[in-house]
């Protein structure tokens, strides 16, 4: 085995939660891409058997495929447990050796750490012969403003060629996410009828029930339009909007995306298009600020300028501490009948996969009563699909080894939507926008709600 997929951060939650048990599933599976040696860089003192022990728990709570002892034991002989600073640029010299003793010639490198090190250790690679040609993975989030993340940018097309560097947006990697396309523009009912005429709102939530956890300190100087919006929800935004790509190539997807990005409308009063909130005990968790003015939910009414959508709000909205965990994506339909319901469309991305549908129908029996027929796909209720269906960071770790680049965010993406959240942040900030506080397993602050009424909608859900 001469490829080795190297993890910075590799003690993180991430890590635990997310790309081991993705690993474990991946060589559990025995994929043509698990042909890789997995190299967790961390600074605590561990030996590889004792890093092994740790993560697996982790795979027993997390990994899609259930926990097998031999598999397992397979699984761990992959992993090599290296300790090192990887702010320390004299400790690539012993990296270098350990790959050229081991063999390895090929690089996927995992930057599962601040933003702020990026840099840091893509210079600390300079060391390794052929990092520079090897692939690197960068997680979100990707600087931490405009500014940060351009300079960021142009560090890292320094040393990795632009090919090579992936940007991950784990949502992209979701199965639902990746069915919106197939859903819009293959079904002549959608298809059709997509866009101002017919569409009163589109309206993505993103709900969450946990809080912030152990993340006090990243997620305090982030908050939820740039933890959230302004990667997962725009990239969602930009696919549900997007016009048909002219073919279905990776660049003619992501232009179709990006000029969705550069049509969002600036905003003129930043009170009619954004409510902030905070879970009430936010300010009492870990490596919070006890005055922070963070906002731990953000709803947002934006439009796009462009002929399909110029009279179509874009409700957006996700919050931590909310009364489930549930992503979804409403197609609400104009009323043309005055005695009908609105016909509405529901994409469900998580817990549950599918689609549910809402349309008309005349009650049963003696009466010219309307009713509304609900509709359900429930694709995640079949065991085969559950078991079939990789996990967001399989699928992307899968896609970055076969240099499949549509299922990752691209510069220009990043940098429109960064450009677009500091505009809304310069907004508030100049309009001393409150931060209204919620109750925790609520649907957030109902100044939400209250936004929508002012233009005679409702959330759906
Ligand atoms: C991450 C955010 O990108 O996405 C977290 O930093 C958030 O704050 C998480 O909890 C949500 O991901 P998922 O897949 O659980 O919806």
């Amino acid at each position: 085995m001469n490829r080795a997929f190297t993890i910075f951060g590799g003690t993180g939650d991430l890590t635990f939660r997310k790309l081991m048990p993705a690993w474990y599933n991946i060589t559990t599976a025995n994929a043509a891409e698990s042909d890789f040696r997995i190299v967790i860089i961390g600074r605590r003192d561990y030996s590889t058997e004792q890093y092994c022990e740790l993560v697996r728990e982790w795979i027993k709570q997390f990994a899609r495929l259930p926990y097998d002892e031999a598999a397992f034991d397979r699984f761990c002989q992959r992993i090599t447990y290296f300790k090192m600073d990887f702010s320390d640029l004299v400790e690539y010299e012993r990296l270098a050796q350990f790959y050229s003793k081991e063999n390895i010639t090929e690089h996927i490198f995992y930057f599962a750490v601040a933003p702020a090190f990026f840099a840091v250790i893509a210079n600390g690679l300079k060391a390794v012969d052929n990092a520079g040609s090897g692939k690197v993975i960068l997680e979100k989030p990707f600087g931490e403003n405009l500014e940060a993340a351009k300079k960021l940018n142009i560090q890292l097309e320094e040393f990795f060629p632009i090919e090579n560097i992936y940007r991950i947006d784990h949502y992209l990697g979701k199965e639902m996410v990746r069915n919106i396309q197939t859903i819009r523009f293959t079904n002549p009912i959608f298809a059709n009828l997509w866009n101002s005429q017919y569409i009163e709102s589109v309206q993505i939530s993103a709900f969450e029930d946990l809080g912030v956890g152990s993340r006090g300190n990243y997620y305090d100087t982030s908050g939820a339009l740039k933890d959230m919006v302004q990667n997962h929800l725009f990239q969602i935004l930009s696919i549900v909007a997007m016009e048909w790509p002219e073919h279905f190539s990776t660049q003619a997807m992501h232009d179709a995306q990006l000029r969705v990005l550069k049509s969002l409308r600036r905003v003129k009063d930043i009170r009619d298009s954004l409510i902030l909130g905070q879970y009430k005990g936010y300010r009492q968790e870990k490596n919070i600020a006890p005055d922070s003015a963070t906002e731990t939910y953000a709803a947002l009414r934006l439009f796009i300028d462009n002929e399909r959508w110029w009279n179509t709000p874009f409700y957006i909205r996700t919050g931590k501490k909310l009364k489930c965990r549930e992503m979804q994506i409403a197609i609400v339909f104009r009323q043309t009948f005055i005695a009908a319901s609105r016909n509405i469309l529901i994409i469900k991305i998580q817990p549950n996969e599918g689609v549910h549908l809402q349309f008309n129908v005349k009650k049963p029996g003696g009466t010219d009563e309307i009713t509304q027929a609900k509709m359900d796909f429930v694709q995640s209720s079949s065991f085969v699909n559950k078991i079939n269906t990789p996990e967001a960071y399989e699928r992307l770790i899968t896609a970055c080894v076969r240099g499949e680049r549509s299922w990752f965010s691209q510069w220009d993406q990043i940098e429109t939507s960064w450009e677009f959240v500091e505009h809304l942040k310069n907004l508030y900030r100049w309009d001393k926008l409150p931060v209204f506080a919620y109750e925790q397993g609520t649907d957030g602050p109902v100044e939400a709600e209250n936004l929508l009424k002012r233009f005679g909608h409702a959330w759906v859900f």
